[in-house]
């Protein structure tokens, strides 16, 4: 997957909206090198089917910076406006685009700024963007990222107890968004949602879901799960540093009846704060925070420390894997009470500029010891695979 990024936001300059994008991976480390053309839109915030000013834009293997200038002298244009930019065909999200095939992700994601308003002396964005997704029951789901004038600001380095590690921040990553449509489609294609509580989660239909997301970022795992599920609780967790661009999210969610999102503090380095440690979850889902090995144990421990308080709890877990040192994770959770019941690969859009294979989310699925057993007990024996859809 590719994502279209403002390397420079939107401001008004010399009678002109300007701003810079690039076309990179979920890290930002490669550029896209292919053609592709794109179509940038100066739009009206309060009325998106309002279009002012449109423009094509080519982007060419070897580019990592294209310009986008809008001229609105003599223009009526009703403020405050974003910048839209997207693969030709301009929409007001991407999309999830059907129920069935595990690769239906957008292969290249559109971006939104935030509102330009001169009349009111708004003539810079903040830098942050937003991405617009819509899940398969028709609700826009909807994510401001951090983003900056360098992608390297992606990149936080940060000294935690005297060791150098490094914090990737706040932007949506593939696993991330490939584990939102997974369950997105998992929860759609139920024919009955009570199957999910019941045979996936082992709750009660009647008792609200209560799920907890580690490592939330942006929150978009979680913040779908209340779009897509009625009836839920979701926790979304993360260091302080992530607490406003979620909180930022969770303010503009739109969830389904009766469910609802907070964001609660939780450093895997600490013990679970208390509002956590009271609560019993039926979900933890956990995307893209096994990439930094120093970190790893710290993770391992909170989600050993959840699941002896929730111990029937289902860990949902997606990965990209990066490098190879990220298997002391799963060498870690051998050691825990958890059990690892299902794993599955959701294959990512294919570049147009590579012949490599597809790359690949990993999704695994992990449940106490004790809960497996008894639910082994239950059934004969026959393993508990129907979180997963058919391959
Ligand atoms: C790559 S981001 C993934 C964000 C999001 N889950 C997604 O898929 O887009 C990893 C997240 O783990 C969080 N994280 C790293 N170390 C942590 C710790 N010790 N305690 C809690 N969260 C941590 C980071 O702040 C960051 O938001």
């Amino acid at each position: 997957m590719r994502y279209i990024r403002f390397l420079k936001t939107p401001k008004i300059q010399d009678n002109s909206v300007k701003t810079t994008i690039t076309v990179t991976s979920d890290l930002g480390e490669t550029f896209l090198n292919a053609e592709i053309d794109l179509i940038a839109t100066l739009q009206c915030v309060d009325d998106p089917y309002q279009t002012h000013l449109r423009q094509t834009l080519r982007w060419r293997p070897g580019l990592r910076a294209l310009p986008v200038t809008f001229p609105i002298v003599g223009k009526i244009i009703k403020w405050p406006c974003s910048v839209h930019v997207s693969l030709v065909q301009p929409s007001d999200y991407d999309a999830f685009e059907n129920r069935e095939d595990a690769s239906s992700l957008p292969s290249v994601v559109s971006v939104w700024s935030d509102g330009l308003d001169p009349p009111n002396r708004i003539a810079t964005t903040p830098r942050i963007a937003e991405r617009r997704f819509k899940l398969l029951n028709g609700r826009v789901l909807r994510m401001w990222e951090e983003t900056g004038e360098s992608i390297a600001r992606h990149l936080w380095f940060v000294f935690a107890s005297s060791r150098l590690s490094v914090l990737t921040l706040i932007t949506n990553r593939d696993g991330g968004i490939a584990l939102t449509a997974y369950v997105d489609r998992m929860i759609t294609s139920q024919i009955d949602q009570r199957l999910l509580h019941e045979e996936s989660v082992g709750s009660p239909p009647a008792k609200r879901l209560n799920i907890i997301e580690l490592g939330c970022g942006c929150g978009m795992v979680g913040i779908s799960l209340a779009q897509s599920l009625s009836d839920c609780q979701v926790l979304l967790t993360d260091m302080p540093e992530a607490e406003e661009i979620a909180c930022q999210n969770l303010a503009i969610m739109d969830p389904l009846s009766s469910s609802r999102a907070a964001f609660v503090t939780l450093d895997w380095e600490e013990p679970l704060p208390k509002v956590v440690a009271e609560q019993e979850f039926d979900l933890v889902v956990v995307s893209e925070c096994t990439y930094n090995t120093d970190t790893i144990p710290a993770l391992v421990q909170t989600l050993s420390a959840l699941a002896r308080r929730s111990p029937n709890a289902i860990v949902l877990l997606s990965t990209k894997v990066r490098h190879s040192s990220e298997s002391i994770f799963f060498d870690l959770m051998q050691k825990t009470n958890l059990l690892k019941v299902g794993h599955t690969e959701l294959p990512l859009p294919k570049d147009a500029s590579s012949d490599d294979d597809p790359e690949v989310i990993h999704v695994y699925i992990f449940q106490g010891k004790e809960a497996v057993n008894s639910i082994l007990s239950r059934r004969d024996g026959k393993p508990r695979i129907d979180f997963l859809p058919p391959q």
